[in-house]
């Protein structure tokens, strides 16, 4: 529930602002208080009055109307936020708030609150995957903005792609995990990886594995539930980025390393990806051609970098608790201890992936938790539980306190 929290809504030019107004009454329903700012292109696609009428509250537009500053003012519209929230956050928007700048009611009060901010991107998908586009969403990850979505789907051009503003329930759920940042883990910031790693053969062609990423997904929007500042490096997956979590996507194992320790420091990490232990030792540039020659090409393999023995080395960056995951399918308790040992992990989480456990892509998952004090058996659960549970366990260990 969202009783009496202030949220400061700001819709930016883009379609998807139809959607910001059931977003109204989403949060409305749940008790919340709505302030809308309508930025110049946001009045172009939803008017005051349906903004208004939804919110019970004046929809404010323009930064130097006299009535709107002497009744509200802009310093004060951006102080009474609990949360601003961006929705839908174009291209542009975003730039302008990378950049700071202030040029209409909506990027002033951006400017000057104090408040968590919160974007739902929303725009095409050739101008969302451009470089300025990235860097600057980059930027503001960075700065702390959270984010939500976009997804992939249809977009308004008759075109497929990722782009589409997150859905209101998706955006509401992203608000309800930012307010419980008041959690057992607030302040405290987490790593995880999560999916598999494309290892690139040619430019067409690549290395892979079954992992679906469902595991360390669930992992870090758990740790996010709890109120940890919490990034995500993620191979590619089908999945949505869980609500509240900065996520990092990469594709190889040695893209991935990188992004890790780049979000370093952190108090905890967990590695859930399944990192492709071996790449080509060189890729092609080319698309390696059938006709060739008379003998199918040979791979020649490199190791990959072993990215949760890297953040396991002693030293002042190490994160205070280094958790991994086994996969076995025999001796899983025995295998697990060895892997803790070979690793310098502080937990490993074993999993029995057997064939026929369904555990590789499926739902459910059944973990034997090795840490220095022994072993526990988890009963069978679904792989949000088991997030739920390892969320639990990491805020007791980090966070006796409040335990
Ligand atoms: N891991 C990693 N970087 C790698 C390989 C693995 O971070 N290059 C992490 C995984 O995220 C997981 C753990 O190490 O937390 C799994 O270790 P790994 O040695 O790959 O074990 P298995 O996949 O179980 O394979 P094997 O038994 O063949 O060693």
């Amino acid at each position: 529930m969202l009783d009496g929290k202030r949220i400061l809504l700001v819709i930016s030019g883009g379609i998807a602002a139809y959607k910001s107004l059931i977003l109204i009454r989403r949060l409305r329903e749940r008790g919340a208080k709505v302030r809308c700012i309508l930025s110049k292109g946001g009045a172009q696609f939803v008017t005051p009055l349906s903004v208004s009428a939804l919110s019970h509250e004046k929809a404010y537009l323009d930064q130097f109307s006299l009535t709107d500053e002497s009744e509200m003012g802009h310093l004060r519209l951006s102080q009474e936020a609990d949360l601003v929230v961006v929705a839908p956050a174009t291209a542009d928007i975003l730039a302008k708030m990378a950049h700071g700048l202030a040029d209409e009611l909506a990027t002033t009060v951006l400017l000057a609150s104090a408040a968590p901010i919160l974007v739902a991107p929303a725009m095409n998908h050739r101008m969302w995957l451009h470089p300025a586009t990235l860097e600057n969403m980059h930027k503001l990850e960075l700065r702390g903005v959270k984010r939500v979505g976009p997804n992939q789907g249809p977009l308004a051009e008759d075109e497929m792609g990722i782009g589409r503003m997150a859905e209101p329930e998706e955006i509401l759920a992203a608000i309800e995990a930012q307010f419980r940042a008041g959690g057992r883990l607030a302040g405290l910031r987490a790593l995880v990886t999560s999916g598999p790693t494309h290892e690139a053969i040619d430019p067409v062609r690549y290395i892979a594995n079954r992992s679906s990423g469902k595991q360390g997904h669930a992992i870090a929007a758990a740790l996010a539930e709890l109120g940890a500042e919490t990034v995500l490096v993620s191979g590619p997956t089908a999945l949505a980025d869980p609500p509240g979590v900065s996520v990092f996507r990469i594709e190889s194992a040695r893209d991935m390393l990188t992004a890790c320790e780049r979000a370093l420091p952190v108090e905890v990490a967990v590695c859930a990806a399944a990192v492709a232990d071996w790449r080509v030792a060189a890729a092609a540039d080319q698309k390696i051609k059938k006709n060739g020659g008379p003998d199918a090409p040979s791979l020649t393999l490199a190791e990959n970098p072993d990215i949760l023995a890297t953040l396991s080395q002693p030293g002042n960056r190490r994160p205070r608790l280094v958790v991994g995951f086994a996969a076995e399918t025999e001796n899983v308790v025995v295998n697990a201890r060895v892997k803790r040992a070979k690793k310098g992990c502080d937990w490993i989480l074993a999993n029995d992936v057997a064939p026929g456990t369904g555990t590789f892509g499926g739902d459910r998952n059944t973990i034997h938790l090795v840490t220095e004090k022994g072993v526990e058996t988890w009963p069978t659960l679904a792989k949000d539980q088991v997030a739920r549970k390892l969320a639990e366990r990491i805020a007791e260990t980090l966070r006796p306190a409040a335990a």
